[in-house]
C-alpha cells in the first residue's frame, strides 16, 4: 500500500484510506443509526469547545507523557476498538498492538479482531488493553481473561452499549452482512445462542468480571452519570465514555458533552477515556482539558490502516504527535497536567465546515 508522500496529516489519511474501501464498507464505517447525524453531533459538540490560551506561559519544550492505568505511556491518544477492523487490512490487531507498543502509547484492541488467543504470540510489555464483549458464558470468559493475561494484555474494557445489534439505514440498504467478508472470530464460543449472554448483562456479571482478574478494568460506552458512578462502585479503575460512534443510538448525548459531566463525579484515581468524533490533535488537548485521561480514534485509525497498514497507523500517530507539540506551545502549556477546565469554553453552536466529517 502507498501511503501520501512525506508527512500526511491525519486528514490526507483519512481520505486515502476512504478511497481503498468498497462503497457498502465505507457506509458501514461512516454510518450511524437512525438518521445517521450521531457522528456529526459528536464532531459539533468537540468544534464548540473553544480554547483560551494562555500565550506568555509554556517556553519550554512539551511534554506529553502521562500515566494510564498504572503505565507510563508516551502520549494520551491511542485506538478505540474496532471489530471488524480487517477490513481495513489483514491482521490488523496484531498490526495495532505493536504499534502502539512500539510507539508506548495505550489503546483497545477488540476480541472480535484479534487472532486465536491461543496461539497467539505474546504481546510486549504495554498498556494495551483487550476490550471484550460478554458473548459467552462465566467459564468461557474466565477462559479469556486467563488466555490474555497469560498473553500480556495490560487489562480489558468490556463494551456495555450493544446489547442488540443496532438498527443501522445505511447497511440495511446495502443488504450488508459483515461477517460475509470476515468468517467468524476465532475467540467466540462456538455457541448459536451467545449472543444471549450479551443482551443479558447486568451490574452482577460485571461484578463477577471484576472478581475474576487483577487487572485494570474499564467500563466502555458510558453517557449517564449515574452508571460510572456505579461502575466505580463495582471496582472498575475506568470508565470510557462512548456512544459507540453515533451507531447504536442515533440520538445521544455527544460524548464531548458527557466527558464533562462524567469526569467531574468520578474519583480523581478513575481513568476516564473518551472517544466519538475526535479526529486530531487539537480534539486530544480539548477533551485533556474536559478531564479525559485518554482519547481514543475509531473511524480514524481503521481509515489510517487502510491507507498504508501498520505504516498509515504509525503516520496517524506521528502527525497527532507534532500537532500536539505545537499546538501546546501555542497555548501556553508545557505539561498536560497544565490542561485544565479553565483553558476551554463552550462556544456557540458551530456549523461543521470539513466535508468529510
Ligand atoms: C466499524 C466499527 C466497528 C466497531 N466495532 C466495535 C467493537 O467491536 N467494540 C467496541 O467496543 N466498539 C466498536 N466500535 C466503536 C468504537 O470503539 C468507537 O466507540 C467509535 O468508533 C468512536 O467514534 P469515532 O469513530 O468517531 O472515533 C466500532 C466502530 C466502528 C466504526
Amino acid at each position: 500500500m502507498d501511503l501520501p508522500a512525506g508527512a500526511p496529516t491525519a486528514d490526507e489519511l483519512w481520505d486515502a484510506g476512504l478511497g481503498r474501501l468498497s462503497a457498502e464498507v465505507r457506509d458501514h464505517l461512516l454510518g450511524g443509526a437512525s438518521d445517521g447525524c450521531g457522528p456529526a453531533r459528536n464532531r459539533a459538540a468537540l468544534e464548540q469547545v473553544l480554547f483560551v490560551p494562555k500565550v506568555v506561559g509554556g517556553a519550554r519544550p512539551p511534554d506529553l507523557g502521562t500515566t494510564f492505568l498504572g503505565r507510563r505511556i508516551s502520549a494520551p491518544f491511542g485506538t478505540a476498538p474496532i471489530g471488524s477492523v480487517d477490513l481495513a487490512t489483514p491482521q490488523a490487531a496484531r498490526a495495532i498492538v505493536e504499534v502502539l507498543a512500539r510507539r508506548g502509547l495505550a489503546g483497545f484492541v477488540g476480541l472480535l479482531a484479534l487472532e486465536d488467543l491461543r496461539t497467539m504470540a505474546p504481546l510486549p510489555e504495554s498498556a494495551v488493553m483487550l476490550q471484550l464483549y460478554l458473548r459467552g458464558d462465566d467459564g468461557w470468559l474466565h477462559e479469556t481473561v486467563k488466555l490474555s493475561e497469560d498473553k500480556g494484555f495490560h487489562g480489558f474494557c468490556v463494551t456495555v452499549d450493544s446489547r442488540e445489534k443496532a438498527y443501522r439505514p445505511r447497511d440495511r440498504r446495502n443488504r450488508y452482512v459483515k461477517r460475509d467478508n470476515l468468517g467468524k472470530p476465532p475467540n467466540l464460543p462456538d455457541d448459536p445462542l451467545a449472543y444471549d449472554h450479551q443482551r443479558a448483562v447486568d451490574w452482577q456479571r460485571l461484578e463477577r468480571l471484576r472478581a475474576m482478574t487483577d487487572r485494570p478494568l474499564v467500563l466502555k460506552g458510558l453517557l449517564h452519570t449515574a452508571e460510572a458512578r456505579r461502575a466505580v462502585e463495582v471496582g472498575f479503575d475506568g470508565v470510557y465514555v462512548s456512544n459507540h460512534g453515533g451507531r447504536n443510538v442515533g440520538h445521544t448525548i455527544a460524548t464531548a458533552e458527557a466527558l464533562a459531566e462524567i469526569a467531574q463525579v468520578v474519583p480523581e484515581e478513575c481513568a476516564v477515556v473518551v472517544d466519538g468524533g475526535f479526529r486530531d490533535a487539537e480534539d486530544v488537548l480539548k477533551a485533556r482539558c474536559l478531564g479525559a485521561d485518554l482519547v481514543t480514534f475509531g473511524r480514524s485509525h481503521f481509515l489510517a490502516l487502510a491507507a498504508g497498514g501498520a505504516a498509515g497507523l504509525e503516520a496517524l500517530f506521528e502527525a497527532l504527535d507534532e500537532q500536539m507539540r505545537l499546538t501546546m506551545r501555542l497555548l501556553g502549556v508545557e505539561s498536560l497536567a497544565e490542561l485544565t477546565p479553565d483553558l476551554v469554553r463552550i462556544g456557540p453552536p458551530w456549523q461543521t465546515v470539513h466535508a468529510h466529517h
